[in-house]
């Protein structure tokens, strides 16, 4: 996702990447330890007693054995602040002092995407200024009770009546395609080419981004009878669903704490903080997405749901259960009574009452399987079975498998059946996703790979001349597959040595599982690496994939002979014979 702040060049990117320092931004977020060449620390990015986070500045890399999460300095950052990628430079070029590069005026190829942020500050300063100009706005906020320390740090403001306020008020110097990219006003459907403001006699609330930049609005109408939430409609730089409102200011909290509350509204973040849960943050209306729910895990271990006590919370909230749990989180329920919302607990209760409410908040599994089971049910097979198969279904997206027996137990002592039982389904259920996962990352697919990488890859490497190199559907994986790939792609014949780990890094499709595989492989080369056997395993390599050629050819060929389509059965003999004679140059001839 890009907010457009600054104008991304390669340049740019590559001297981010020249010259950001991996231990100091990991020694940021924890202690490290030297060891050896290497520094070795609790890691950041999970919790833990016993280091397993390790990181080599030689090779500008870092890599947890614990949560198998690894990769460059970049992307290190990214992990613990929650930037994307443009921010992620942006923020790390200001840190380290690198000029940014101005966008270029608008001359030829693709438009180059001009920054909205400086529109949407100043946006803001005119909202801001407006509240302080505005008696109505100021008492209705008095009237729920937000004392001014809260409006200054949540940087609420005041959109007053009429249609052309901010227009008139920033037209000046903003021009009107860049307020209207910023979503801050619209185009008449009536008169077109006549422009107006989008947000008008609404309460503003700044949005912004984990790192704290400015991406939106929210407005709320200060009269119950108009439609009460207009917000900055989606675009580019703002999507809803990759957003936490008061994230930005939460997130130190959270991680002291490893527990966020989550929240539907704007409001309910601000009574919150103001009844002492500083930790709470919004989804902004009830759809919980995967974005949001990865986002909150890397700041918390646990989340409390704060959803709305009326239907469309409790139904929400029961679906973002799986979402959560499926991330890792631990998942806790703050009922708070028919018809509330966290605001109006503090309003009608008290902050004691919110905050305490808060804190006892029971785990959402066990609420759960209370649910689903009854009194006596026991002795009711039919609902028994069904009771059982929704515990499956729920239990089945908890990655922890002792916290899964845990739940499994209660769930099993409810029910009136042995654990056992509702293990079993698990089992049944998981089965296929988990042969399919041993295949592609475990057992000796991955050890013949990654070896074979391994040694491709450690600095002393001889790497044989491409021609002797294996083709890359030799690689099964697809993470090793990728990288092998990027190595190909960087490695020039004849050079003495193996792409440097970060230009290989760069070169990786994605922030993803094979970035992840490679800081592996390039922390985990212990020793130099042996000619001999780089030879031997890639010719193993090569072996097992002609063979696995080998037996779709004859399939193939079969089939050619059945249908008696003579070309392509010639096409399919001569690639057989290919491939045989490569494999008698292979292993019969004296090593080059
Ligand atoms: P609510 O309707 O529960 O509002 O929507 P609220 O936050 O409790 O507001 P008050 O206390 O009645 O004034 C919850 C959240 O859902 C999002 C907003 O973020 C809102 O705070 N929402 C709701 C929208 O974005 N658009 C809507 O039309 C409605
Ligand atoms: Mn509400």
């Amino acid at each position: 996702m890009s907010f457009g702040h600054i104008h991304l060049t390669d340049e740019l990117v590559q001297s981010v990447r020249d010259t950001i320092d991996i231990v100091d931004i990991a020694s940021d977020h924890t202690r490290l330890n030297k060891a050896g060449r290497r520094y070795k620390g609790l890691c950041p990015l999970h919790k833990e007693k016993t280091p397993s986070f390790s990181v080599d500045p030689d090779q500008g890399l870092f890599y947890c054995f614990g949560c198998s999460q690894g990769g460059d300095a970049i992307r290190l950052h990214m992990l613990t602040s929650g930037d994307d990628f443009p921010t992620a430079i942006e923020s790390l070029a200001r840190r380290y002092n690198i000029p940014l590069p101005k966008a270029p005026a608008g001359a030829r190829g693709k438009k180059p995407e001009q920054d909205i942020e400086p529109v949407l500050e100043a946006a803001l300063e005119y909202y801001q200024n407006q509240l302080g100009a505005h008696s109505t706005p100021r008492a209705y906020l008095e009237r729920r009770r937000i004392a001014p320390e809260l409006i200054d740090r949540f940087g609420l403001g005041y959109a007053p009546p009429g249609w052309r306020n901010l227009l008139t008020a920033l037209g000046s110097k903003h021009p009107e395609r860049l307020l209207e990219r910023a979503g801050l006003i619209a185009e008449s459907r009536k008169k077109p080419g006549e422009r107006y403001d989008r947000f008008r006699e609404r309460l503003i609330f700044p949005i912004r981004n984990t790192a704290g930049r400015l991406v939106g609005f929210g407005g709320r109408a200060l009269d119950d009878d108009k439609i009460k939430y207009v917000n900055t409609s989606e675009t580019a730089s703002f999507r809803k669903g990759r957003l936490l409102y008061g994230l930005d200011l939460a997130k130190r909290s959270i991680r002291e704490s490893r527990r966020a509350v989550m929240v539907e509204g704007y409001f309910d973040v601000i009574g919150s903080v103001a009844a002492g849960v500083d930790n709470a943050v919004a989804t902004m209306g009830t759809a919980l997405t995967v974005e949001q729910a990865r986002l909150l895990a890397r700041f918390a271990d646990e989340v409390v749901v704060g959803y709305d006590g009326d239907n469309a919370g409790e139904q929400a909230y029961r679906r973002s259960i799986p979402l959560l749990l499926g991330t890792g989180l631990g998942v806790l329920r703050v009922s708070l009574g028919e018809g509330a919302d966290p605001d109006s607990v503090r309003l009608d209760q008290g902050d004691e009452v919110l905050r305490r409410l808060v804190e006892d908040a029971p785990d959402a599994v066990v609420l759960e399987i209370e649910r689903v089971s009854p009194e006596g049910i026991e002795n009711e097979p039919r609902r028994q079975s069904q009771a059982a198969r929704f515990v499956v279904e729920l239990l089945g997206a908890v990655p922890d498998s002792v916290l899964r027996y845990g739940y499994a137990r209660q769930a099993a002592g409810r029910l009136g059946i042995p654990a056992e039982l509702l293990l079993d389904r698990l089992r049944g259920r998981r089965g296929e996703k988990k042969q399919e996962k041993q295949r592609d990352s475990e057992g000796l697919v991955r050890s013949l790979e990654e070896k074979t990488l391994q040694l491709l890859l450690a600095k002393d490497a001889v790497v044989p001349p491409s021609a002797d190199l294996p083709p890359e559907d030799a690689f099964l994986d697809p993470s090793c597959r990728n990288i092998y790939r990027a190595f190909r792609a960087l490695h020039k014949d004849g050079s003495k040595s193996p792409p440097a780990a970060r230009e290989l890094l760069a070169r990786l499709p994605d922030q993803g599982p094979a970035v992840d595989r490679m800081a592996r492989l390039l922390l985990e080369i212990s020793v130099g690496s042996d000619s001999e056997e780089l030879k031997a395993s890639v010719r193993q390599l090569e072996r097992r994939w002609r063979q696995q050629r080998s037996r779709e050819l004859a399939a193939q060929i079969t089939k050619a002979q059945r249908a008696g389509d003579r070309q392509r059965l010639e096409e399919l003999m001569t690639e057989k014979a290919a491939l045989s004679r490569r494999l008698h140059d292979r292993s019969d001839q004296p090593e080059r």
